[in-house]
């Protein structure tokens, strides 16, 4: 089978002393050639999805869809890290066992997945035996490789992340949580360690050396001053604790959560069984889509494990914001998120899509975001007022005027002054969504096509074609004023499709075009042909009372 990708680097197994050689690095998201692999974290079972899950997993959603949108086969994964203390300690308030409450929340996350039509290729919990099994295996060439030790862990834990925290952050913060705010927990227990201190300094210099690998750049730096100040050995075990993955060489212990979770990314893809076509296929992945409290993790930990395994490095971490609530982080551990009861009612108010909408229009893409309903109202209203508006429009009157059939598209019509004044908008369209796309600049994404929408109500505004139509000198003149206006919205939907897929969807059916099977260069290469009979308008975005 002939390797697609460089999923191995060069030097697996390096010579002690001898430096790692990655494969080069090339363009993150656009090389069509390649496959296109992206990740969500693989959220914690411990209580039900709120806002904040739902916002990674759209996002990522969307950036999938254009990926598939433009012919890439694509793998787009999410799942569940259902071991560790924080499982243990949810359980037993609840009065249940680890395992079924790890059960039935991440049957919760999967039919919530389904039913916001998520388009995810596979769904990995960390308790099947696929990944308990390649978990093994990692830790076993870890330990063959020297780069695990016994010894002992005495400090702080931070059990709602998860997380070691040194004696100098845990006393910044008055021993309580960066995050939640609980108070951090002492332990004491042997424990072995991965030698994180070996590897930190490539990690800290492979990020130097790639500006593309952590976005956005104010997160990166973070992460570069926090490697500077020296990094320890990490605890990589749990004595004290049963509900994990036991470790190979010593099953009195279990391996921490943290590398049992991180390692979902390549035993998804089937690392350590029998099958390594989809990593062959998949690895190294495109875009790991994380929020901004797990970071340091995907960006320190993770690429050190991939280094220490001879795999190659993820292309792109991405961490993007919070959804706040009162200046604080939504969460399941304060209760103070937007649950899947208000998502439900949102959504059956004003459909799925204006949900997608909103999540990505609220702020730009990596910062923090303030949910308030007025907003959500603005933004509904946006889309009804530009996009809706302008194609209905644009069919009420071309089913009046030229019985709804699409006149010629010529080089002279597209000269005419007012529509020449935003061609270079139309015309370099679909170029300007696939930069959008690679940067990960998603609320670009979509504005984007939102201000083709705009220039061409202002040009329908200018020409007025039911104005032209009552004079029959101008029948020509209508023609062109109408085609143009149709071209141009046309436009705008297909660029909408994979942030609004039903309704942009919706819209091209009323214009008389099944996207079903159809790529992006499909869509966008050529204009809707002249004699292409367009449908009957109906509100995409119907008016409500959103309060
Ligand atoms: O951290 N705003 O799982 P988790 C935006 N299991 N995004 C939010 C959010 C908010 N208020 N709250 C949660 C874990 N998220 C680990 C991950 S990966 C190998 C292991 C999103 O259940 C955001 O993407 O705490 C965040 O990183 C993720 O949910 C954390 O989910
Ligand atoms: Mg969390």
């Amino acid at each position: 089978m002939r390797l697609r990708r460089d999923w191995r680097c060069a030097a697996a197994q390096p010579a002690p002393g001898a430096e790692l050689i990655y494969p080069p690095h090339r363009r993150i998201m656009n090389d069509m050639a390649e496959p296109f692999y992206i990740t969500t974290p693989i959220y914690y079972p411990n209580a039900e999805p709120h806002l904040g899950h739902c916002y990674c997993t759209l996002a990522a959603d969307t950036v999938a869809r254009y990926q598939r949108l433009k012919g890439r086969e694509t793998f787009f994964l999410t799942g569940t890290d259902e071991h560790g203390v924080k499982m243990v300690k949810t359980a037993a308030e609840k009065g249940m066992e680890p395992a079924a409450l790890a059960q039935s929340v991440s049957d919760v996350f999967r039919s919530l997945w389904a039913e916001l039509h998520v388009t995810n290729d596979d769904f990995i919990r960390t308790t099947e035996p696929r990944h308990e099994r390649a978990v093994g295996r990692i830790v076993e060439k870890l330990l063959a490789n020297g780069d695990i030790y016994l010894g002992s862990y005495e400090g702080w834990y931070d059990e709602g992340q998860e997380e070691f925290v040194t004696e100098t952050e845990a006393k910044n913060h008055e021993f309580k949580s960066v995050i939640t705010g609980r108070p951090l927990v002492r332990y004491q227990e042997p424990t072995y360690f991965f030698k994180l201190s070996h590897y930190a300094p490539k990690v800290l210099e492979y990020i130097e050396r790639h500006p593309e690998f952590i976005q956005p750049d104010s997160r990166r730096n973070e992460v570069v001053s926090k490697l500077k100040q020296g990094v320890a050995d990490l605890s990589i075990s749990r004595s004290s604790l049963q509900w994990g993955i036991p470790m190979p060489n010593d099953p009195a212990h279990v391996v921490y959560v943290w590398i049992d979770a991180l390692s979902n990314y390549i035993t998804a893809l089937g690392y350590g069984g029998d099958d390594p076509s989809r990593l062959e296929k998949f690895w190294p992945v495109n875009v790991h889509l994380i929020g901004k409290e797990i970071l340091w993790f995907h960006a320190v930990y993770w690429p050190s494990m991939l280094m220490a395994l001879g795999l190659a490095l993820p292309k792109m971490i991405y961490a993007h914001g919070w959804w706040t609530s009162g200046g604080r982080k939504m969460s399941k551990t304060l209760g103070n998120a937007i649950d899947l009861v208000k998502l439900r009612q949102i959504i059956a108010m004003s459909g799925e899509d204006a949900l997608r909408y909103y999540l990505l229009r609220a702020a730009g893409f990596g910062g923090d975001l303030d949910w308030t309903d007025a907003d959500f109202a603005t933004s509904y209203n946006e889309l009804g007022n530009v996009v809706g508006n302008c194609l209905n429009r644009v069919l009420n009157m071309a089913g009046k005027y030229l019985g709804g059939v699409v006149p010629a598209f010529s080089a002279a019509d597209q000269a005419e002054a007012p529509f020449a004044a935003f061609h270079e908008a139309y015309q370099r369209f679909g170029a300007k969504l696939d930069q959008h796309y690679e940067a990960l600049e998603l609320q670009e994404c979509l504005l984007l096509p939102v201000e083709l929408a705009r220039l061409t109500n202002g040009y329908i505004d200018s020409r007025a074609p039911f104005k032209l139509a009552k004079d029959p000198a101008k029948a020509e003149e209508l023609k062109t004023v109408m085609g143009n206006a149709i071209q141009a919205i046309y436009r705008v939907l297909v660029g909408l499709l994979a942030v609004l897929p039903h309704k942009a969807a919706e819209g091209l059916a009323q214009m008389g075009v099944d996207v079903a099977g159809k790529s992006l260069a499909d869509l966008l290469e050529k204009p809707l042909p002249p004699g292409h009979q367009l449908g009957a308008g109906k509100p995409l975005f119907p008016k409500m009372d959103i309060t």
